[in-house]
């Protein structure tokens, strides 16, 4: 039995990690959790599951959590030090790193510096370390196993290959829900029909990300790192199916493909279990069902930030984490209702072009960066919008 700590348990990933490892039985042990502010979703989970380590996001949280939790022992914990206490705790074989937006990189580094399996779907971590988190999974001997399906497809169709035969690599994209929308009409967008995403139902930000497409061009960079790709080397298809995952082109002509149904249990069981495979009650692919797999090129117009995503698969340093931050900005902006859908590329694409390059080599850079860039960008909604 492995011992497991999952971080952002209340969130979509988190919980169907939870479902998971009921469904497995004795495979797997729940030691630690960690959630933001959703109390009493962590409570059932606790009372649940029996973790020997919580967190969350507040002192005042923990306080109310601790006071319900008055005859279970477990220690509860608070703020990004204690998620980083839930990453590190000592028990923990693997880790399942689930915190949206550069909030998840403290804890996810101390889970890759204690060397252990980390499962990884906080993309925006490699978006913004990537250099720095692989340096440390070296050092330490952390195994960094994608949790995003594309690049669960990636690693599973590398899985035999030698580098030198990888020509090209592209990611798939469902198109989100606004891929044949005139683009007229994308403007006035609401949130309800951002949110309304036509195959996967996932946290609010990353489902926003997936309208404006950045969410794959985050993706972009994250498979820079997981794989070591050349920008030339990626590449992106939009599949409004979403069941083929992601393609690996090989020198000799031959393509692989990995494929399943709509599911992220189907890659997040398998990053539990690598190299092993288990059955499961997951869903099948019935592919006589689907009938029609289409792929379509990505329209640069209607979906600006991969422009922006590309050119920070270029540049590195610092570019992708002013980014990043400057996007986490926006959309946060947008789910307040305080910006219209078509103000977060206005607002990104603005903020990033006013960006110094600079190294962004260690952590504290990273996050002095962040901050800047979130100044700048909360400056910009307050003075236009
Ligand atoms: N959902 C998917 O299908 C999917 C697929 C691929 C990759 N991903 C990636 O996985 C990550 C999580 O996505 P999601 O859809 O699961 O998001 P989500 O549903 O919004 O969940 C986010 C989780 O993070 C927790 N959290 C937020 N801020 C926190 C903080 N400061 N400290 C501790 N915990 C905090 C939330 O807690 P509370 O709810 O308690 O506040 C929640 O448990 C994202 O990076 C996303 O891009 C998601």
């Amino acid at each position: 039995m492995k011992n497991i700590a999952i971080l952002g348990s209340t969130g979509s990933i988190g919980t169907n990690t939870l479902e998971l490892v009921e469904a497995l039985g004795d495979t797997f042990n729940v030691v630690g959790l960690a959630a933001g502010e959703n109390t009493s979703l962590l409570l059932r989970q606790v009372e649940k599951f029996r973790p020997e380590i919580v967190s969350l996001k507040t002192k005042e949280a923990a306080a109310k959590l601790k006071e319900r939790l008055k005859n279970r022992k477990v220690r509860v914990v608070y703020g990004s030090e204690g998620a980083e206490e839930v990453a590190c705790f000592e028990r923990n074989d693997i880790v399942v790193s689930a915190i949206t937006g550069i909030e998840g990189l403290r804890p996810t580094l101390a889970a890759v510096r204690a060397g252990l399996r980390v499962a990884l779907a906080s993309k925006e971590s490699l978006v913004v370390a990537g250099a720095i988190l692989q340096a440390e999974a070296e050092a330490s001997g952390a195994e960094v196993i994608p949790v995003d399906s594309e690049h669960s497809g990636i690693f599973q169709c590398l899985a035999k290959e030698k580098r030198e035969n990888v020509k090209k690599v592209t990611l798939t994209a469902s198109g989100g829900p606004f891929f044949q929308t005139p683009l007229s009409e994308i403007k006035g967008k609401s949130v309800e029909e951002a949110l309304d995403h036509p195959r996967w139902k996932m946290g609010k930000k990353v489902t926003v990300d997936s309208a404006t497409l950045m969410n794959k061009g985050l993706e972009l960079v994250e498979a820079r790192w997981l794989f070591g790709l050349r920008p030339s080397e990626l590449a992106i298809l939009i599949h409004p199916q979403s069941i083929v995952h992601s393609l690996v082109e090989l020198r000799d002509g031959s393509t692989l493909a990995q494929l399943s149904p709509t599911d992220m249990k189907i890659p997040i069981q398998y990053a539990l279990t690598y190299p092993k495979r288990v059955s499961s009650r997951l869903p099948e692919l019935d592919l006589a069902r689907v009938r029609s797999l289409e792929f379509y090129p990505v329209d640069e117009k209607r979906f600006p930030l991969i422009r922006l995503a590309r050119l920070a698969l270029e540049k590195e340093k610092s570019f992708p984490v002013a980014l990043n931050a400057a996007n986490e900005v926006a959309v946060e902006a947008f789910l307040n209702r305080r910006i219209g859908f078509s103000a977060i590329v206005e607002v990104v694409s603005e903020v990033v072009g006013l960006h110094r390059l600079s190294e962004a080599a260690s952590l504290e850079e990273v996050f002095a960066i962040d901050r800047e860039t979130r100044e700048q960008a909360a400056t910009l909604i307050k003075r236009r919008f």
